[in-house]
């Protein structure tokens, strides 16, 4: 599968020739230089973009052909996201920036609360419930993300450079957290420049200028 950009009158092949099959259950990072694809290819795993050649399957089915009705429902029950700068919501409380991907799926209101709650304690936040996103360390913003990703139990957790913005030993705590999610079950695929996060993986593979350049099994 191939992914072109349009930058004014030139193409950007962003990814080219990308041939890559994940299992239901696997752990995989995805590593390589500044501009090779990783982003990229992390949107096209979460039908956030589409392949402009080729095709993606998402649990078999060819997301191009899904109605948009359709694709944002997968999107919302099935593929959770953690970016490297949070994307928390100053204005909410913890359990409440937990709460919002549930506002736009097909629970009742009434298991909001609890369900959030639920996803703090699995990344042991239970006690930051109330507080807002200002009060928080950087690896407790980064915990709420990954509540607020797990909360709707999605199959697959995408997260780019989920460490990026922390300190290493903050950074291990998450990585530690992403292996416990893993062995609980979840499909994790991470972005990463971290040599040490990414050996935690099954298996690593290694774009450069669009392609994958080498795959190994840490
Ligand atoms: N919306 C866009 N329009 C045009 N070109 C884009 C767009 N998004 C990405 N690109 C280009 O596609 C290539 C791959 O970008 P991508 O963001 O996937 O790289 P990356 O590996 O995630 O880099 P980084 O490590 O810096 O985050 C780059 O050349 C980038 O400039
Ligand atoms: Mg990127």
């Amino acid at each position: 599968m191939a992914r072109v950009y349009q930058r004014g009158s030139t193409d950007v092949a962003a990814l080219s020739g990308v041939d890559l099959d994940i299992r239901d259950g696997e752990k995989l990072a995805i590593m390589g230089p500044s501009g090779s694809g990783k982003t990229t290819l992390l949107s096209i795993l979460g039908c956030l973009d589409r392949p402009t050649r080729g095709e993606h399957l998402f649990e078999g089915r060819a997301v191009a052909e899904l109605d948009d009705d359709t694709l944002s429902q997968l999107r919302n029950r099935a593929i959770g996201f953690v970016f490297q700068s949070f994307h928390l919501l100053p204005h909410l409380s913890v359990v409440e920036n937990v709460e919002t991907p549930l506002q736009y799926g097909q629970r009742p209101p009434r298991e909001w609360r609890p369900r959030a709650l639920e996803a703090l304690e699995r990344v042991g936040l239970e006690q930051r419930a109330e507080h807002r996103p200002s009060e928080l360390s950087g690896g407790e913003a980064q915990r709420t993300a990954i509540a607020r990703a797990l909360v709707v139990e999605p199959r697959l957790l995408l997260a780019d450079e989920p460490t990026g913005n922390l300190d290493s030993a903050t950074g291990t705590e998450i990585a530690v957290l992403l292996d416990e999610l893993h062995a609980q079950g979840s499909t994790v695929v991470l972005v990463t420049h971290n040599e040490d996060l990414a050996r935690r993986a099954e298996r690593v593979v290694t774009l450069r200028d669009g392609h994958i350049e080498k795959e190994e099994r840490p």
